[in-house]
């Protein structure tokens, strides 16, 4: 069988550095041991039932069995426009600033695939989401690492950064509630990173991903909120996180419609828009009875509750997430990342996922998902206790 060659583009793909954990887990768990795995994102609640029971009458219309329109039905842009100002009181033209998406990880690497040529500078957060690493080595531009420090509430510090970076840059990457520090975002931080990027002429690119996570009843800040926002940049939302939608692939970017349309353009050469069907159970989830989004934050913020406790008990000294359903823990002296994850997977049973794997500056955490239930997040902390180690 002939082996075919891929592509440079192909090559200049990141490793998937998690894909170690996955295979060792999956050699524990084969081998029957009863494994709590927190190392992941996917989130373990089902989608919302009226959302769901939407889906199943929408895929009784023959209108979409055909071909969507290209950009997504006006409906669903309607409803994105509508969720704005519900949650933001921020006005979005649902003609020219709302691309639907496949899930904000596409939008997420498409627009480096619609701004950025070979050898442009794109920054980005470190530690962060791998995908934006992803479009950016796809484009060969060349990515200018931004350190989210602990000292500086994982904000990037835009003093540390080299004017010539900034002068370089298109793109200046995002995201806040964010994974995988759990850190937060004010207003004045994203009001200074509209200064910085009008200033140096960059697109920022905000992933607001957890915009529905945030505890001790602190609604999370939208860029878009900030005046100027859609001068400069954009805003990825999914319904992934918010809904329990993960698997329905449903996500847009809202902001400026420059960007807007290179968004469009690149999908109308890759896809056609996302199943009518899916298109209409989006729009209930935006717009239908939100009451188990406050649910689903609530379930998370007892989680998290319950999950910093037993971890204080047992000596590990935590900070607990303002947002997210992660927890961005401390490793103890003597350990690396990898070293700490490696011994709660042996020994503990326990799945984390090292910090180093989301960048160099991750090094000395690792990130546990509040994705299971208070007496499994539990079990978790206390057979870290039995460790011995704090
Ligand atoms: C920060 C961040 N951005 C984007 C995504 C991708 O979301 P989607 O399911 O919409 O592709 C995730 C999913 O884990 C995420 O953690």
């Amino acid at each position: 069988m002939k082996n075919f060659p891929v592509s440079d583009t192909l090559k200049r793909l990141p490793e998937q550095f998690f894909a170690n954990l996955v295979n060792k887990v999956q050699k524990l768990s084969s081998e029957g041991h009863d494994i709590i795995n927190l190392g992941q994102g996917n989130p373990d609640l089902p989608t919302p039932d009226h959302i769901v029971e939407e889906l199943k009458t929408a895929a009784d219309n023959p209108a979409y069995h055909k071909y969507s329109p290209f950009t997504g039905h006006p409906f669903l842009k309607e409803a994105v426009a509508n969720f704005y100002k519900r949650e933001y009181d921020v006005d979005i033209d649902p003609e020219t600033e709302v691309a639907i998406l496949f899930g904000a990880k596409t939008g997420l690497v498409e627009i480096s695939q619609c701004l950025l040529n070979q050898g442009d500078t794109a920054l980005l957060p470190d530690p962060g989401y791998p995908d934006y690493m992803s479009g950016i080595a796809m484009a060969n531009a060349n990515p200018v690492f931004m350190p989210l420090l602990e000292e500086n509430g994982f904000l990037p510090d835009y003093n540390e950064l080299h004017k010539a970076d900034l002068d370089a840059a298109k793109l200046l990457f995002l995201n806040y509630p964010n994974n995988p520090t759990a850190g937060t975002a004010t207003k004045q931080f994203f009001d200074e990173t509209i200064e910085l990027a009008k200033q140096h002429n960059i697109c920022v690119v905000h992933d607001f991903a957890y915009g529905a996570i945030g505890f001790d009843g602190h609604k999370p800040q939208s860029f878009m909120q900030s005046a100027g926002a859609k001068d400069i940049g954009v805003e990825m939302y999914t319904l992934s996180k918010t809904y329990n939608m993960a698997g329905w692939r449903v996500g847009f970017a809202v902001g400026n419609p420059s960007v807007i349309k290179s968004l469009n353009l690149i999908q109308d050469h890759l896809y056609v828009s996302l199943f009518g069907a899916v298109q209409q159970a989006a729009q209930e989830a935006l717009l239908g009875d939100q009451t188990a989004v406050e649910e689903l934050v609530a379930t998370y913020e007892k989680r998290r509750d319950v999950f910093i406790e037993k971890l204080r008990e047992i000596g590990w000294e935590v900070p607990a997430p303002k947002g997210t359903f992660f927890a961005w823990l401390p490793v103890p002296e003597g350990f690396t990342s990898e070293q700490f994850a490696d011994l709660l997977l042996e020994k503990a049973h326990v799945v984390v996922a090292p910090g180093n794997g989301f960048g160099e500056s991750g090094e000395g955490f690792v990130r546990a998902g509040l994705l299971a239930s208070e007496k499994r997040l539990a079990e978790a902390a206390a057979r870290i206790g039995k460790l011995g180690i704090f």
